[in-house]
């Protein structure tokens, strides 16, 4: 039988967490695992500016017929600001087309690297599952280096190492703010260095940008990348949507291409519409409305910017009860203070993750990822004494 050839694949260790999580009766339990951004009460509400575009867009809608595989380009044209600064498009060298979140903007980055030659990518490790996993669809060969210090801090050098020791057809993956899983961003002064390094070894950068606004702010977490367009002649930039504007599940991404001159950028886009129309066809439409109705409206946009706030600012909080905490045992909790977003790494073993698990109900990935949205003020103290008493 033609099926018997397929072997099973591995679970996605997340949702069997999830399921464990789900399954545990104790009230104490404490989810660290999923990367959502909860609030202080354990939820993920839908923004309020959401709501409010939602509202707007079900009482204006009146057709539901095609786009094209762009998408709905009032949406991307509406975030390119946010993103770029003030000369969004870069004198007309930048331009873009909606995707399914940012999984389908990273996907269509890579593929369309590898339709220009690309064959090889450098990426500091460990890095998000997805973009191994997509490299190894594609046929693409991953070019593996440490992302970061035992210290906590960017092992840059790794980086610039990679970048000058590429070879012509090779291309570097980056994450432009809040390093998912480590939370290790590079400082000014490195994104300078990476800047610089780019644009004398011509290594082509791919810029994954999926929690703009959750690590220190909307303009500080774009500055890094806005660093690297000023230096180099062209670039691919994943963007999601689905972190920022809290719209996950319905798929809202962008994927944006800067080219050394618009002759070459128009040709970038046809191939990137013929890969997206044989992929996905057109990518789905009510996420990037909203978006689009969010910011073209001045009050909107300040609601929605005010909701990204206040996102971080608990995240800070966290990290700064973390950091004052000091130690849990043998964990420095120090470095967890300067970093950003969602997640952290803890050097936890497999055991005594399992450890936490079975005897405190916390439950985190295997790897010692932490979702940092996932503590509160309540639940923090426990958390605190429970990794001291396992990581002795
Ligand atoms: C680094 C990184 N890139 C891209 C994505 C994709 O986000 P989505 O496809 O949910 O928009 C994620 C989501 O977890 C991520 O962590």
């Amino acid at each position: 039988m033609m099926l018997d050839r397929l072997t099973p694949q591995a679970p996605d260790a997340l949702l069997a967490l999830i399921r464990l999580h789900n399954a545990d009766p104790r009230p104490e339990k404490i989810d660290l695992g999923v990367g959502v951004y909860r609030t202080e009460e354990g939820t993920t509400p839908v923004f309020a500016a959401v709501k409010a575009a939602e509202a707007q867009l079900l009482a204006e809608q009146d057709s539901k017929s095609y786009l094209g595989p762009e998408g709905d380009m009032g949406f991307v044209h509406a975030l390119m600001p946010h993103i770029f600064g003030a000369d969004p498009t870069m004198g007309g060298r930048i331009s873009g087309m909606q995707t399914p979140g940012g999984t389908g903007a990273v996907r269509l980055a890579l593929a369309l690297a590898q339709k220009a030659g690309v064959r090889r990518v450098h990426m500091g490790v460990p890095s998000w599952p997805n973009h191994a996993q997509i490299l190894a669809d594609l046929g693409m060969e991953l070019a593996p280096f440490d992302h970061a210090r035992a210290d906590g801090s960017a092992d840059v050098d790794a980086l610039l190492a990679a970048i000058r020791g590429a070879g012509p057809n090779e291309a570097v993956l980056l994450h432009a703010c809040c390093h998912n899983p480590t939370g290790i961003d590079y400082t000014a002064d490195q994104w300078a260095a990476i800047a610089a390094a780019l644009a004398e070894s011509g290594t082509f950068p791919i810029i994954d940008a999926a929690y703009q606004g959750l690590g220190q702010g909307m303009e500080e977490d774009a500055a890094g990348l806005r660093a690297v367009l000023a230096a180099v002649p062209e670039a691919f930039i994943a963007y999601s949507c689905d972190k920022n504007f809290g719209q996950y599940r319905d798929r809202v991404g962008a994927f944006y291409i800067m080219a050394g001159e618009p002759g070459a950028l128009e040709t970038a886009f046809s191939n990137a519409n013929a890969l997206a129309r044989a992929a996905w066809s057109m990518p789905p439409d009510h996420g990037g409305a909203v978006v689009r109705i969010i910011l073209r409206d001045p009050d909107l946009t300040a609601q929605w910017l005010a909701e990204v706030d206040a996102m971080r600012a608990r995240m800070r909080e966290v990290r700064a009860a973390l950091a004052a905490a000091g130690r849990a045992g043998r964990i420095d909790l120090a470095p967890l203070g300067s970093q950003n977003g969602l997640f952290a790494m803890l050097p936890v073993t497999k055991e005594e993750v399992a450890q936490l698990r079975e005897e405190h109900a916390i439950y985190m990935a295997a790897s010692g990822r932490i979702n940092i949205a996932g503590l509160t003020s309540t639940n923090l103290p426990r958390f605190i004494a429970a990794l001291a008493a396992v990581a002795a």
